[in-house]
């Protein structure tokens, strides 16, 4: 009998284990990046014919992922991408990093993990196959064990684990490397065999005693990020009726050395996690007849940042004797945080929303988005130069890039809403914070 444990831990030994990475978007790419630069052969496998012929020709697509690093590992032959799952029978090792959304009534959607399931499952014998998409306890198991083990023992004769991913897009002082990475096992086993393949690109891997361990700290690590910025978004809406400034607040009590962590109030939440994760565990949660208040309570206060916004601009261009409707209002930053070209969940979409809703004429502008579909519209990222800043009746910062000039802003424009304290050096301008 085959000894595959065996066989997987000498390849990765050896360095000679081929790793398929199904899905090379956001987190996917740079995981890809990471075996190959630990030595590594990767095959990637995507289904958007876009992007796999935009690494084919030593493109990249995602910030954090220079092209030159992908033209270098693709014509080196280190990294081959794909759009078939057949060319991952020849891999070892498949990390699954497609997306995991939530449906339109906000239960989970794991059609994706479970494609990719299917996919790989007609060669997944002898090979570990990790998901890395966030998903609620006991989703490793429900999306992937239908396909993968029909004719095959976990632990035996194929290897399951979970390995949330930690990538913060946009990032630079944590790597790959240096981030410690938690790691579940469907049994003993396949908990060896993964330390094994994710020893081989990170320091630190942290092994915990099962998948649904796993599965738990990703959603611990978001909702805890979740419910700390619902809870300074609730500060600032009080502080906002003491009058008093949120910003010194905070700043002030983060000098606390010991038992205070610094989070700060925004327009809202963004992004392809910190909305989203925490509805993986409610839903599981639901179906055990319990409710989890904190995850409730902090998603209402968040998901209604975007209204308080408004209510800003609407009293900034009342104090000029001007209502909303036909106002001309320019939001600066349009992606879910800073440095980045990502817009999903972004609370720009849901103020700009708002504001046509209430027939303002909005404008955006964004240093890495260039474009933003808006119901039937497409709207075009504005050049920002003074006239287009003066143009505003009011300026409103979303995200705070940093390529933005705010003594320029400040200078041009009427009047700007400021959520995120990124004018709090500019002294001669009108801001109206949150
Ligand atoms: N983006 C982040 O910062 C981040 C951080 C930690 C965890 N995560 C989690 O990682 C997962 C992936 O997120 P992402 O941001 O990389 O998403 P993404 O949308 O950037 O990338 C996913 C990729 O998967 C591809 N894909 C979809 N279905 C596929 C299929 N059946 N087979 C092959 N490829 C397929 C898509 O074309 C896309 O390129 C999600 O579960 C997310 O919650 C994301």
């Amino acid at each position: 009998m085959t000894n595959y444990k065996e066989q997987l831990l000498k390849k990765i030994a050896n360095k000679e284990a081929i790793v398929g990475i199904v899905g090379l978007g956001y987190v996917g790419l740079p995981l890809a990046e990471a075996f190959c630069e630990a030595g590594l052969r990767v095959i990637g496998m995507d289904i958007s014919e876009e992007k796999v012929a935009m690494l084919r020709s030593g493109k990249s697509y995602v910030e954090d992922v220079p092209s030159n690093v992908i033209a270098r590992l693709v014509s080196s032959g280190k990294l081959r991408a794909t759009t078939q799952y057949a060319d991952l029978a020849e891999a070892d090792a498949i990390c699954i990093c497609v997306p995991t959304p939530l449906q339109k009534n906000r239960d989970p959607d794991i059609s994706y993990a479970q494609q990719a399931g299917q996919g790989v499952a007609p060669f997944a014998r002898g090979k570990l196959i990790s998901l890395e998409s966030t998903i609620y306890p006991g989703g490793t198991e429900a999306s992937l064990f239908p396909y993968l083990l029909k004719n095959l023992t976990v632990g035996e004769d194929l290897f399951v684990a979970f390995s949330p991913e930690r990538i913060d897009p946009g990032r630079t002082d944590y790597t790959v490397r240096t981030t410690p990475k938690v790691v579940g096992g469907a049994t003993p086993n396949c908990l060896e065999v993964s330390m094994a393949l994710y020893g081989t690109i990170v320091d630190n891997p942290v092994p915990v005693s099962s998948l649904e361990a796993a599965e738990l700290v990703k959603l611990l690590e978001n909702i805890f990020r979740m419910i700390n910025i619902g809870l300074v978004n609730e500060m600032a809406l009080m502080c906002n009726r003491l009058g008093v400034n949120v910003w010194e607040v905070i700043d002030a009590a983060a000098t606390k050395p010991y038992g205070f962590m610094k989070f700060t109030p925004g327009p809202g939440i963004g992004g392809h996690c910190i909305p989203i994760d925490p509805h993986y565990l409610s839903w599981t949660m639901r179906g055990l007849d319990y409710t989890p208040r904190f995850i409730e309570l902090a998603t209402d206060i968040n998901t209604h940042m975007p209204e308080h916004v408004v209510t800003k601009v609407a009293d900034a261009l009342n104090e000029d004797a001007k209502a909303l409707n036909g106002s001309n209002i320019l939001i600066l930053g349009i992606a879910y945080k800073p440095g980045i070209s990502d817009v999903r969940e972004s609370p720009a979409l849901h103020i700009i929303d708002l504001l046509r809703e209430k027939k303002a004429n909005v404008s955006y502008h964004d240093p890495y988005a260039a474009s933003l579909q808006v119901d039937d519209d497409v709207l075009t990222s504005a050049t920002l130069d003074a006239k287009t800043v003066a143009a505003a009746d009011c300026v409103v910062i979303v995200t705070n890039h940093k390529e933005y000039d705010w003594a320029f802003v400040g200078k041009h424009a009427r009047v700007v809403v400021d959520t995120r304290n990124a004018m709090k050096a500019v002294t001669d301008a009108r801001v109206i914070g949150i």
